[in-house]
């Protein structure tokens, strides 16, 4: 079996799949891993802040102000958004429209019901596809999505690219890797790739961004903006000669590991995204980059106009609380420069 489709599976099998129970699948301190959204309400209040100030700037008269996320996991950053947007600018906040697309009939009927029982999801609606999301103007939003799509793996052993699968162990009483000459989908990315890595060196691409980004790309059809929240690097860092494991990594009560067998639908397997060929693709579907940062900056940026408003104050406990997981979110060792934000345009 390739790497690709026991990745789907573990991840996303509908009964036994990693991802297939988003509220009982913890992400966060009691979970296996954090994510900007778990650090707390701070990440989703400055990105309301960027989109208003946005949308102002940038769409002004475009009618309803629309937001489309995708890879909402339980809905947290949506409620984050909202009820920031509520803080800031109630009367705006009333005319958006936030959008989770989620293609599972089964989660999406699960987050439908949660949020309908919560007074932070009015406004958030919930669509299967990119189809039933579209709009004239919008935002489009995902935080860590794209790390959590199927990678196909990759092996050079004796000055060739493999593929690299899974098969079962010695004993047969488990799974292993094994590796197979490489087959055609995956023929124009090894030669891209090239030659002069040292034996063994192995590394991962997930093929399906590509045709992610040209159908997101269709969602807004006069203007729109996309944030791209995630971890990875530019190509050239991505596939480094130096970089002799590749990204692929496996979360499970905070620890990581390199070994996706381990625990097949209990534990998180993600790698990190080429932003390169995010942007290619982008670019072959009509959309613009004008902005590739790391988070630390898009999000002082974005929290100008509230750091402003502190000035001169006493921060309160709430204050203080937002400033703890500002400072986790921005600070350069912690979460600010591990992360990227790929701004896209059309
Ligand atoms: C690493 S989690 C991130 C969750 C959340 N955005 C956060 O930052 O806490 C990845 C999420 O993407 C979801 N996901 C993966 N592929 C998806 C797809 N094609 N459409 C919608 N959600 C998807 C997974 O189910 C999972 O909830």
């Amino acid at each position: 079996m390739s790497f690709v489709e026991f990745m789907e599976i573990s991840l996303y099998h509908d009964d036994y799949g990693y991802y297939t129970e988003p509220f009982s699948r913890v992400i966060g301190r009691p979970g296996d891993f954090y994510t900007s959204v778990s650090v707390g309400a701070t990440f989703g209040f400055l990105l309301a802040h960027a989109f208003r100030s946005a949308w102002q700037g940038e769409f002004g008269g475009a009618g309803r102000p629309v937001i489309v996320e995708q890879g909402a996991h339980d809905g947290r950053l949506a409620r984050d958004v909202m009820s920031g947007l509520r803080a800031i600018d109630p009367v705006f906040a009333g005319d958006v429209v936030y959008r989770i697309i989620e293609p599972r009939p089964a989660v999406r009927a699960a987050l439908e019901e949660r949020l309908a029982r919560d007074p932070e999801g009015r406004g958030i609606e919930v669509v299967g596809d990119v189809a039933a999301a579209k709009a004239s103007c919008g935002l489009f939003l995902c935080n860590e999505l794209l790390d959590a799509f199927p990678v196909h793996c990759l092996v050079y052993l004796e000055g060739e690219w493999h593929e690299r699968c899974v098969g079962l162990n010695g004993s047969g009483d488990g799974l292993a890797w094994v590796s197979r000459s490489l087959p055609e989908p995956l023929r124009p990315f090894a030669a891209e790739l090239g030659h002069g890595f040292c034996d063994g060196y192995h590394t991962e691409v997930a093929l399906s961004v590509d045709h992610w980004m040209a159908e997101n790309a269709t969602l807004f059809e006069e203007k729109g903006i996309w944030w791209i929240i995630d971890y990875g690097y530019e190509r050239v860092d991505y596939y480094a000669p130096s970089r002799r494991t590749g990204t692929l990594r496996c979360y499970q009560g905070h620890r990581a590991s390199e070994d996706p067998f381990a625990s097949p639908g209990r534990q998180d397997i993600t790698a990190h995204l080429d932003f390169t060929r995010l942007e290619e693709a982008a670019v072959r579907s009509g959309l613009k980059r004008s902005r590739f940062t790391d988070q630390h900056h898009f999000l002082i940026d974005a929290a100008r106009p509230w750091l402003l408003s502190l000035e001169g104050q006493v921060p309160d406990a709430a204050t203080a609380k937002r400033l703890r997981q500002f400072q986790t979110l921005t600070h350069p060792s912690l979460m600010g420069q591990q992360f990227k934000v790929m701004e896209l345009r059309i």
